[in-house]
Formats: C-alpha cells, structure tokens, sequence
C-alpha cells in the first residue's frame, strides 16, 4: 500500500494537480472576451498588469480590501485557515526529505515548531470558518453538503498529518492515510472549488485590469469608452 500511494499514485496526483490548474488557467483566459467584458485588456497592458497585481497584493493583505475591514470574523478565521494550508504542504521539512529522496529536488524548509503551530491554526481557521456558515443567515443559505465537504477534504491532510507526526496511534497506518488524503485534495482540486488555488489569481487580475482600464484607472487620458 505505502508503495503505491508513494509511486504511482503520487507522481498521478501531481500531474493531475499541475497540469489541471495549468488547464484551468488556459480556459479562464481563451474565456475572456474583450468586447462581451467590455474590457481592452491588450490595448494597456502596462496598467492593466499594474491594477492587476494591486488587486491580487491587496487581497492577499489581511485588512487590506473593504470586503477585509467590514467583515473582520473572515479574515481572521480566513488567514488562520489559509497561512498554513498554503505554506505547511510547500516548506514542511518531511515533505522536503520526500522530495529531496523521489526526485533529487527540494524547497527551503520552515522550522518544526513553526509548522506544528500553523497545522493547528489551519484546524482552528477550519472550525472558525464552518462556525460562520452556520450562524450567518446570508451564508447558510448559500451553503450545500457540497461546500462542507470541500472544507473536510481541505483539513483532512492537517489532522492526519498531525496525527502521524505526533505518532498517535499506529504510524505509519496514519501516515499511509496521510497521504492518501493529501493526495486526494491534489487530485479533486482542478474538479471542485479548489480550483479557486489558481483562478482566485484569474478573476482578481481580471477585475483589477477592469477597474484599471476600464473604471477609473485612466480617467482622462482619451479613453474612447
Ligand atoms: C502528496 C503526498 C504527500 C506525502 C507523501 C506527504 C508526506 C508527509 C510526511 C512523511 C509527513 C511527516 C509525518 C511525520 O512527522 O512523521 C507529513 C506531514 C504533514 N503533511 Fe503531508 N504529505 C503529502 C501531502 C500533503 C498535503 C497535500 C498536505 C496539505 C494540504 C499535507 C500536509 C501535512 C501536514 C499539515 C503535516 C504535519 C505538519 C506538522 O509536522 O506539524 N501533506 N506529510
Ligand atoms: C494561493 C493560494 C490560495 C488563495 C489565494 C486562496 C484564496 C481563497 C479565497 C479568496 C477564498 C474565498 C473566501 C471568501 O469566501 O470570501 C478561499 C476560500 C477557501 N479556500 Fe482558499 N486560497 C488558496 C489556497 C487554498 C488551499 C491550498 C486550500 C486547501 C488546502 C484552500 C481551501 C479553501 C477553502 C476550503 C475555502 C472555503 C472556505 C469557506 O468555506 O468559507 N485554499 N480561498
């Protein structure tokens, strides 16, 4: 079982997971259409990627949009969840070792102690978040099953993680689920919401270009429209 979720399976999860997001890019860019959006977005390319990458930077800034400031439950249990669920699975020095053994490469690697604290920040942002959609009316009726499983399939790799990592129970039945799990969030992301890991990138840049060209960003500079 452990060699073939660390052989084929996981060479298949990333595959799936790299070129899925790479295929999700293509199709969200060939879907723009200029003149449906009502966008030039080849005509200014040096401030359409300017308020591209201003929206995305502010975004990614706790408190730094107006969505952020009205909404402070959010963003607190929002930067718990995701600080974690982005760098733990990239710096985790084991998974680092892993990479180092399968293909002779590995990334800078972040201290144990901190990723053990961003693990549980990740569950805590996790129950923080399910909280929300429970107690406010505006977000529950908006929730499905579907949107519950996506965060259960999210958190699965930091629990059992964690339960390998402090070996509770029997090792390396944990971590075989371990991997499982964490393969499994590869392998739906391009398939589900997940999807959001790249096209958050798309519709911010694309609404930033909007807003740069388009609302605002060159008033008064001759603009046709
Ligand atoms: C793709 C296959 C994966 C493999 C082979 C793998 C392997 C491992 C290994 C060997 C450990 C260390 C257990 C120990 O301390 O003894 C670990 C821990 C962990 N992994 Fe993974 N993992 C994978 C995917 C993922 C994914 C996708 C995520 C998150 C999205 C993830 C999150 C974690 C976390 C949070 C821990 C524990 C962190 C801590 O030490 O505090 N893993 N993983
Ligand atoms: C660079 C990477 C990422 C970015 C920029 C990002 C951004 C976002 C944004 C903007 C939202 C919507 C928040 C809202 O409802 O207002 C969101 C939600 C979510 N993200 Fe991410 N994300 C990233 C990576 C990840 C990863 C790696 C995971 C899973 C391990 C993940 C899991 C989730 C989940 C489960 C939700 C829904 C939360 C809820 O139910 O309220 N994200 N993300």
């Amino acid at each position: 079982m452990y060699e073939m979720l660390t052989g084929p399976f996981f060479w298949i999860s990333m595959l799936v997971f790299w070129i899925g997001l790479l295929v999700r890019a293509i199709l969200y860019i060939r879907g723009l259409d200029w003149q449906l959006d009502r966008v030039a977005y080849r005509a200014h390319p040096k401030i359409g990627a300017k308020f591209a990458l201003r929206s995305i930077g502010f975004w990614l800034l706790p408190f730094g949009t107006q969505g952020w400031k009205k909404q402070p439950y959010m963003t607190v249990a929002f930067f718990l969840f995701h600080v974690g669920a982005v760098l733990v699975p990239l710096f985790l020095i084991a998974h680092n070792i892993f990479l180092e053994n399968k293909i002779g490469f590995s990334l800078f690697t972040m201290d144990q102690g901190v990723a053990d604290f961003l693990t549980w920040a990740v569950i805590l942002g996790t129950i923080l978040l399910i909280l929300r959609r429970i107690a406010l009316p505006e977000v529950r009726i908006l929730t499905t099953a579907y949107d519950y499983m996506i965060l259960v399939i999210s958190v699965a790799p930091f629990i059992t993680g964690l339960i390998a990592r402090y070996h509770i129970g029997d090792y390396h039945f944990w971590l075989m689920v371990h991997i499982f799990c964490g393969e499994l969030l590869l392998i739906l992301t391009p398939f589900t919401k997940l999807s959001h890991i790249i096209l958050f990138f798309m519709s911010r840049a694309q609404l930033g270009m909007d807003y740069g060209i388009k609302r605002g960003g060159m008033k008064g500079e001759g603009m046709a429209w």
